[in-house]
This record gives C-alpha cells, structure tokens and sequence, in this order.
C-alpha cells in the first residue's frame, strides 16, 4: 500500500517536473520568438512638441519656424503598457496604435502608473521608487511604437481610483514604513512622505536630465526630450474623500504641476479632473450631475487655473453620474456640460480644454440607431463648432478603445472594439477629418519665439 502510494508519487512528481520544464522552454522560446518588438528603433519618425497659445494646442515647427494649431481627436487605451510589458501581447498595442492612426487619431491616452501588488506581477513600481525594469520597457515599447505612428500621448501618472494600486497603494506604503496615517487617501494629497514617494517616482520617469539619466532602451530619448509625450497628467479623476480636503487638494495640484515643470519644462501638464464645478468658485453648480458633486473637495475652475496647468481636463458620464435619466436628459445634461466647460476655457480660464474621458454604453434605440452614436455626436459637434471659431474646445478623447479578443480583461460597457460598430466608426473617423480640415485652415506662420509650453 505504502509502496505503491510512494511509486504514484513519484510518478506524478515526474510528470510536474517535466511539464515544468517544456514550461520554462515554451516561456523563453516563445518569449525569444517575439522578441523582434524589443530591437533598438533605428529610425524614428520626426516629430514637434506640442504648446499651447492662449485657448488653442499648437504644434511647434522647430524647422521653418511656424505654429499649426491643432484640435484633437482622440481616444483612451489604459491598458497598453501592461499589454507591453511581455512579448506575446504586444502586438495588440501596435495593432491599437496602428487603428488609431488609420481612423485619423492623433492623441492617446494611456496610464503611465502601476502600483504595488494590487497591480499584479507586472507592476511597474516595485515599492516607492523601485522600478520593475522589465514593466518600463513595456512602457518604453509603448512611447516608442506611439512615435512610430505619429500617435502623441497623455500619460497619467497615478489613479485616484484603487484599480493599479492608486493612491490607496501609496497610503498603504507609507503606513507599512511605519508612518502615521490613516487608511483614507485623503492623506496621499497632504502626508508629506506620501507626496515625497509621489515625486520620486515622477522625478525616475520624467528621467529628465537634471536629475535621472534613464533613457527609453527602444529609442534612447529620455522621456523629457520625447515629442511623441503630449501631456503629462497629474491624476487620474482626483476626488476626495469630504469636502474639507478641497484646500489641501488644490495645494498639491499646485506642488506638483510646479514640480513637474522644474524637472520638465518641454511637457504640457494638465490635471486629470472629471471637471465638476465646486464650492470655492461656487460658479455653474446647476451644471453639475448631481448635488453630490460638491462633497468631493473638487473645483473645475480653482483647480484648472493653477499656474502651471496649462490645459484644462473634463471627463463625460452621464451614465453613470445620472443612472436613472432617460435619454432627453442625458442629452441635455451633456449639452450644457460641453458648453459650460467650454465657455470657461475660452473666458474664465483662457486655457484649452481637452474632454479626455467622454464614455456611453450602445444602448440601442428604437429603429437600431444607438444611444452611444446620438451622445458621442453632440460631444463632437460641439467641438468642431469650437474649433472652427477657433475657440477653446480642443478636442476629445474617446473612451476606451480595443481590439479583438480584450473584452473579458479590459472591457467596461465603454469599451468598444471600433471596427466591429461601423456608424461609431464612421462618426470618429469624420470627427478626425473635420477637425485636421479645421487645424489646417488655422496654420499660421507666427513667430514662434512668443509661444511655449509653459503657461504664461
Ligand atoms: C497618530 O495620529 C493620530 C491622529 O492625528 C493621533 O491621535 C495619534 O496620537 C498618533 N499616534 C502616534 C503613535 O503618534
Ligand atoms: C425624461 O425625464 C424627464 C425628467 O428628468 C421628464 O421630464 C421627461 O418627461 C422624461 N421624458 C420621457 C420621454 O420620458
Ligand atoms: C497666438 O495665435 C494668434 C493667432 O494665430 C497670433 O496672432 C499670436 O501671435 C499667437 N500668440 C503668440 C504669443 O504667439
């Protein structure tokens, strides 16, 4: 009995060892055979950095001087450098890309964070300020194949939100180092060992010059000398968690855009915010979704006129901020959100704004056509009338496109696999040829020497 129970064993322990090892061969074979997508780019398109001039993004001609200004259209793909960080799947982030440029997009915005165990094996930071150098190459891979298609990208630096850590990962390490907080991520706007980690881990990836000599190992270009880096992006929709941090939280807005701006002066810098109005100003609280706007410490116009911020950020939701409303009011609703938010950036903010997150789910209507197409118009429409009075609706950003096969890991009811809805497809790739008609007809030959990315 004992004897024959033993032989089993060893039989088994035999079948795992070599299945282990096929595993470990399949891994480095497989990972070998992909390994194409890390050879050194050798060529890279050239590209102009991004300014702002007044209300308006322009594009700095460095050669031939000249400013082109330039209107945005779009869209959000959080998931490429974790898709980037093995071989094996990063051929859906040049495929994303590739689409992306096909369908005349010009902007990407991605998620430049990855914090701690909550963000898995692949995080990108180990601890506070330990990188995973394997998930930075990922992230490398995902600035360099965005060049390689002209693609530009905003990259957002933490989330607010717990998914890849967040700012609750960042109060939990400073918690584990012994420090005294809470477990509200309020303290991540105002503990200052918290705001320290967040600076050294901004400080390691701006590798700006001055302070950290990383290079991208695909392209070698530090990310503070990379034109295909549109914006930094300070917060991913920052929110807290009582009204009384609002002061605490403007201050750090203001710590960190200065601080980023000392190391990187060539980025543009915006916030990250979903652009709820609040009490500071106390301006359009009519416009607000819901009266539970103004409990989150947050305020579109203080926030957005910060010295340093040069763009103002806004994210659209009428789903999910107004569940139970039917469509005349989601309509309504969005309509005035647009105009509010744009109608400040032009004469209270004098600064551009960028919708960087606008998001519907099909919802189809009677007779087929669907409740996403009908939104998604008015957010574009309203834009293209902007830009072609050259005011400061800048552009919008769809959220959130993929392609095949990514639904189960990466999908919410926003996400959208373009190709396979071609009415979406049709109104976003119109949305692209409208807008560059719109940023051609304003080319200009100013002098270039007055405009920068810096805010004035
Ligand atoms: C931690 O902070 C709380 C609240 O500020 C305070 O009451 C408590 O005494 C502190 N504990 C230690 C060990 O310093
Ligand atoms: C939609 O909701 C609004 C209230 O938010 C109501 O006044 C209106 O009658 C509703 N419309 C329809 C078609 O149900
Ligand atoms: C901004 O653009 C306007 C209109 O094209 C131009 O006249 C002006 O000189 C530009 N501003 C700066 C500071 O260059």
């Amino acid at each position: 009995m004992m004897n024959s129970e033993w032989r089993e064993r060893k039989k088994l322990y035999t079948i795992l060892g070599i299945f282990t090892l096929i595993s470990i061969l399949y891994l480095n074979f497989s990972d070998s055979l992909f390994s194409f997508s890390s050879f050194p780019y050798l060529w890279q398109p050239k590209m102009d950095f991004a300014g702002v001039n007044r209300t308006r993004f322009v594009i700095l001609k460095d050669e031939g001087g000249g400013v082109e200004e330039f209107y945005i259209n779009g869209w959000n793909s959080y998931w490429l450098m974790a898709e980037s960080v093995w071989g094996e799947s990063r051929q859906r982030v040049s495929e994303i890309l590739e689409r992306g440029a096909a369908m005349g997009l010009s902007v990407c915005r991605t998620w430049a964070f990855s914090d701690g165990p909550a963000a898995g094996p692949n995080a990108l930071q180990l601890h506070p300020g330990v990188f995973n150098e394997r998930a930075f190459q990922g992230l490398d891979y995902v600035v360099a194949e965005a060049r390689r298609h002209r693609i530009r990208l905003i990259l957002s630096l933490v989330n607010n939100l717990e998914a890849y850590g967040g700012t609750t990962q960042y109060v939990r390490w400073a918690q584990e180092a012994g420090v005294n907080v809470s477990s509200s991520s309020d303290f991540f706007f105002t503990n200052p060992t918290i705001k320290d980690y967040y600076k050294s881990y901004v400080k390691v990836l701006l590798a700006s010059q001055a302070v950290v000599t990383r290079k991208n190992s695909l392209s070698r270009i530090r990310y503070s000398d990379e034109p295909a880096i549109f914006a930094w992006e300070l917060i991913n929709e920052p929110r807290c968690t009582s009204s009384s941090c609002a002061s605490d939280l403007q201050a750090w807005i203001t710590e960190m855009a200065a601080f980023i701006k000392s190391l990187d002066h060539k980025h543009l810098v915006t916030i990250g915010l979903e652009g709820f109005y609040g009490q500071k100003t106390r301006k359009n609280l009519g416009v607000n979704p819901g009266e539970w706007t103004t409990s989150l410490g947050l305020d579109f116009i203080q926030n957005s006129a910060t010295k340093n911020i040069d763009f103002a950020s806004v994210h659209a939701y009428p789903h999910s901020w107004i569940p139970g409303a039917n469509l005349t009011r989601r309509i309504n609703f969005l309509s005035r959100w647009v105009d509010s938010h744009i109608n400040d950036g032009e004469n209270v903010l004098k600064k551009p704004v960028l919708f960087t997150e606008v998001g519907f789910p099909l919802g189809l209507q009677q007779g087929g056509s669907s409740e996403r197409d009908t939104l998604l118009r008015i957010v574009y429409d309203r834009i293209y009338e902007s830009a072609k009075k050259r005011r400061a609706g800048a552009g919008a950003l769809y959220w959130q496109l993929l392609v095949e096969g990514m639904g189960k890991q990466y999908g919410d009811r926003f996400s959208l696999v373009a190709w396979q809805h071609p009415s979406t497809l049709k109104l976003i790739t119109e949305q692209s040829f409208r807008l560059q008609n719109a940023s051609y007809q304003s080319q200009t030959n100013t002098n270039l020497s007055h405009v920068s990315a810096k805010t004035p």
